[in-house]
């Protein structure tokens, strides 16, 4: 372990945690730590299951929650990381309006808590798990990341731009350099049962509709997971090698920069399975935003960003991968 760049992923046992300290993990010049509570928002064996593939002599994980500050400051203190991934959060627009407690207590408390314990044992930088959901409804597209986020739709949306905001103040006040990563729905294998498109194959298999929200009419910047945990990756590398002046803060937005309307992908879903989904068209949900479509001509200045996988491939990469995960014909 001596030598090694030390990286703390928040979040490890979670889709894009899981993903990230995969990828890091390649490079033997990394010693991974992950921290995760292993709650049951949705299937806790497949949070078990991306941990099982973690197993390496690199990797070291803990089970805690972050809203416990001395568990955090304690271990902050131990190991003296040089880079954090915090993708520790309370996720889904949603589940947000039923139970926004949690969204408090893992999204502000607990990002609070680990901004506490680095303002003392200070990383070289963070990597904050934002959302484009801070953008709310927007008009203009593409969207930049100076665009207006005063007005979250959800309170899923309002707990991530509190943790930007506090990222910006304890950049300024206690000096940490921290990077608002701002994903745009995120897919591919070992994904969220509570997104599509899990959610969809998993009611098909079922015999359940699925319920179209907005009429189909919604549109989403899809992201597949290996472009997002490349650029992830491919961002780390930068600011080790100094490629990137590492600024005080700075937002910026993870995306294809291509939006796909839900119609579409849901063809594409329907096209994989060679099946039709059982549809109930709805209308547009409290906290749904309209359309979401990002520019992404920052994240390409700062490293060569080509995102390789479209959404025919990537939900054809998920459709594979949940058949053969769920033992599916
Ligand atoms: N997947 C997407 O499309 C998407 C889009 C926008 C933003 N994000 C953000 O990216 C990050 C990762 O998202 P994901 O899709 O991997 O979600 P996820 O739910 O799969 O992963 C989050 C992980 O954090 C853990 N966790 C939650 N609260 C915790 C706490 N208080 N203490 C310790 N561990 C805790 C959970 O057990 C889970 O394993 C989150 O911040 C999420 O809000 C994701």
């Amino acid at each position: 372990m001596k030598n090694k760049i030390k990286i703390l992923v928040t979040g490890c046992a979670g889709f894009i945690g899981y993903n990230l300290c995969k990828k890091i993990l390649k490079n033997d010049k990394f010693v991974v730590y992950g921290i995760d509570n292993l709650n049951n928002y949705y299937d806790i064996k497949l949070k078990y299951k991306r941990l099982s593939l973690l197993k390496n002599k690199n990797f070291k994980f803990f089970k805690f929650d972050l809203k416990d500050k001395k568990k955090i400051l304690s271990n902050v203190k131990s190991y003296k990381y040089n880079y954090i991934f915090h993708l520790a959060a309370q996720a889904g627009v949603r589940y947000s309006i039923e139970n926004p407690q949690k969204y408090f207590d893992s999204n502000i408390t607990g990002y609070f808590n680990l901004l506490e314990a680095c303002k003392i044992f200070k990383p070289k930088l963070i990597f904050l798990g934002s959302s484009s959901s801070v953008y709310g409804d927007q008009n203009s597209f593409p969207i930049k990341e100076n665009s207006n986020t005063d007005k979250p739709m959800s309170f899923y949306a309002a707990t991530k731009k509190c943790d930007e905001i506090m990222s910006y103040s304890y950049a300024q006040i206690y000096k940490l350099k921290i990077v608002c990563l701002r994903f745009f729905t995120v897919y591919g294998p070992y994904g969220r049962p509570d997104m599509t498109p899990y959610s969809f194959i998993k009611n098909h298999y079922k015999g359940k509709s699925i319920k179209v929200f907005n009429q189909g009419k919604h549109q989403r910047d899809f992201t597949y997971i290996d472009d997002t945990v490349n650029t992830l990756y491919d961002l780390l590398s930068s600011y080790i090698s100094r490629k990137n002046v590492i600024l005080p803060y700075e937002t910026i937005n993870i995306a294809r920069g291509k939006p796909e309307k839900l119609k579409v992908y849901i063809k594409e879903i329907e096209k994989n399975l060679q099946n039709n989904l059982k549809k109930i068209y709805v209308e547009r949900q409290p906290g749904d935003v309209e359309k979401t479509y990002a520019c992404i001509k920052n994240i390409k200045k700062k490293i060569n960003y080509k995102p390789k996988i479209n959404v025919n491939l990537g939900i054809k990469y998920f459709v594979d991968w949940y058949k053969n995960y769920h033992n599916k014909k």
